[in-house]
This record gives C-alpha cells, sequence and structure tokens, in this order.
C-alpha cells in the first residue's frame, strides 16, 4: 500500500457517524481518493421513500465531482456492523465511472481493513465510458 489509509479511515468514519439510516439502521461512510492526492467522503442518505436512498460512494463521488475531480485512485467503504459492506451493484457503476479496474477498494470495519479488493474483481466486464467513445 503506497500511502497511508487512516486519513481515508478517519474520514470515512467521521461521515459514518452523520449518515442518515433511520430505517435501515445501516450506517455507512465512504471515502475516495483522487488521482490527485484529494479526499472525499460521504455518508448514506436514507428517504421515507425507501427507493430514493442514496449510497455512502454515491454522496462521496457527487462530493467529489463538485469539487470538480474526476479520477478515483482507491476508496474506502465502511461498516460498522460485523457483516461486510460491499458496494451494491449501482454504487460499483458509479465507482465505474471515474474509476479504472485497478482502483482498489478497501472494505472495512471499526477494527480496520477486512477486504481488499479491486473495482475489476467487482465489477467484470464493465460496461463504461469507453464503451460510448466515438470512432474518430
Ligand atoms: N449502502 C451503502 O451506503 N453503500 C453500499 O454499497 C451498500 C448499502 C447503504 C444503503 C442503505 O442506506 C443501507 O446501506 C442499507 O442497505
Amino acid at each position: 500500500m503506497s500511502e497511508s489509509l487512516e486519513p481515508m479511515l478517519d474520514l470515512a468514519r467521521r461521515a459514518l457517524a452523520n449518515a442518515h439510516a433511520p430505517y435501515s439502521r445501516f450506517r455507512v461512510g465512504a471515502c475516495l481518493r483522487t488521482a490527485g492526492g484529494r479526499l472525499y467522503a460521504g455518508c448514506n442518505v436514507e428517504n421515507a421513500a425507501y427507493p430514493v436512498g442514496q449510497c455512502a460512494e454515491a454522496t462521496a463521488i457527487g462530493a467529489m465531482v463538485a469539487a470538480g475531480e474526476r479520477e478515483i485512485a482507491e476508496v474506502v467503504v465502511l461498516t460498522e456492523r460485523a457483516e461486510l459492506c460491499s458496494p451494491c451493484g449501482r454504487c460499483r457503476q458509479q465507482l465505474a465511472e471515474f474509476a479504472g479496474p485497478d482502483a482498489r477498494i478497501h472494505l472495512c470495519g471499526p477494527e480496520g481493513v477486512r477486504v481488499i479488493t479491486t473495482l475489476g474483481e467487482l465489477l467484470p466486464m464493465t460496461f463504461g465510458p469507453d464503451a460510448l467513445k466515438r470512432p474518430t
């Protein structure tokens, strides 16, 4: 691991503490590191109309894009539960918009990193931005 994960874990912890998850009581925090080294965090934001809820990864991606960044190098997803919180299918696709297959995804709990995987492992045969490139 080239960079310490601690700053990412710390931001993910703080975001998790602010999660709005009154329905599932499953609080999630996420943190993205961009190619330029900046960190963006997010939490899940549930809604009384259940399908309208937003995952922690999506919140972090929104913060990154709003700040003018587009390239995700590394991701932390943090849960406080004993079960692993692996990005849902929608989040995998949203990450693939801004991250390559080698981007590391760290699945974490309160004790630290539980599993290290890559976006390519989580979302093989990705339909990504390259698929829509126009022929020159
Ligand atoms: N959740 C996330 O925030 N990220 C994921 O990748 C999986 C699920 C949230 C959505 C919902 O608020 C709660 O966890 C339970 O599904």
